[in-house]
């Protein structure tokens, strides 16, 4: 098959809509961005005079720094919307903001936004390219990218690697862009977590559902912790932070049946010593501070290949 050499798309949306070739796409080319970051003036001119904005509904540290960074390497001009002090605060609707800031010759707009389906409404409703960078319990779909990428850095091709997510499944759109992106690579998925954090039918994603993490570790190649989030305690999703752990949280003694290769992922920010103990985010298993380098990467690939470049 004929490598694609560009995506003839507008939008990101999601890893659901992605081909194969586009997600192989994305993925050489990240390869390509990544030596680009690490030259000692990772500048390049590629989307010189491109206007990229940030409009983030909820926090981020990771993910519209790394935008930040990527569009920089680029050489585009890129403005971060403070949602606390922008119209939207005097009750302006997404699109009415998305609209105005086409009208003004932006190329593209990355959109995180508590609500499920809100970065795809923009899309319908604005000629700029929409990136998501996170949408409720919808898709993250850069952070699903960059947790590939990273795989793939490390151990190659992911057919029939076995790979757990672990956590509240339910309400994580990193669980659900992992997923998509890795079933459609012929990975072998499986999610763990308890029964209240598991939706059900998500066996039609193409995963295996277990609730018992000590049966799921013995074979695993990679394990993706996901956050719990301790507000969700407050909706009794499980008995107490400590019977999480017990049950779920991955520690040294955990971590003793796994395979000496086994490699430990979290799309961060991290609840020490609650889904994950220090000993473990910090050990020889753990690439988490590499996922969030190969994020920068993955950004830059996306917003190249978004805006007009071909590989
Ligand atoms: N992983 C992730 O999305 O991190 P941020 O919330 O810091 O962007």
């Amino acid at each position: 098959m004929n490598k694609v050499k560009s995506l003839n798309r507008k939008d990101l949306l999601g890893l659901k809509d992605l081909s194969v070739e586009e997600i192989k796409l994305i993925l050489r080319t990240a390869h390509s961005m990544k030596e680009v970051a690490a030259r000692p003036i990772p500048k390049v001119p590629t989307l010189l005079g491109k206007h990229i904005i940030t409009l983030f509904f909820e926090a981020s540290t990771r993910t519209r720094t790394s935008f930040n960074m990527a569009a920089k390497i680029l050489s585009a001009n890129i403005t971060n919307i403070a949602i606390s002090s922008s119209s939207v605060t005097k009750g302006e609707s997404l699109i009415d903001t998305v609209k105005n800031l086409e009208v003004m010759g932006v190329d593209a707009i990355i959109i995180r936004h508590p609500m499920g389906g809100a970065p795809l409404l923009a899309a319908r409703n604005c000629k700029a390219s929409i990136i998501s960078a996170g949408d409720g319990f919808n898709e993250h779909p850069t952070q699903g990218l960059l947790d590939i990428f990273t795989m793939q850095e490390k151990r190659g091709k992911l057919k029939d690697k076995k790979i757990l997510i672990v956590g509240d499944i339910s309400h994580s759109r990193v669980a659900r862009s992992n997923i998509w992106g890795l079933t459609k690579l012929g990975a072998k998925v499986t999610v763990v977590g308890p029964p209240t954090m598991i939706p059900r039918g998500i066996e039609e994603m193409g995963v295996n559902v277990s609730y018992n993490l000590d049966d799921e570790i013995k074979e695993a190649d990679f394990i993706n912790m996901l956050r719990i989030q301790n507000e969700r305690q407050e909706k009794g999703l499980f008995p107490s932070i400590e019977e999480y752990h017990k049950l779920y949280g991955l520690n040294k003694e955990r971590m003793k049946y796994a395979k000496k290769d086994v490699l430990v992922m979290h799309p961060g920010p991290i609840n020490r010593g609650v889904e994950i103990t220090s000993e473990v985010a910090d050990g020889p298993y753990n690439v988490i501070l590499e996922q969030v380098t190969n994020g920068v990467a993955v950004r830059s690939a996306l917003l190249f290949l978004l805006l007009g470049g071909k590989t």
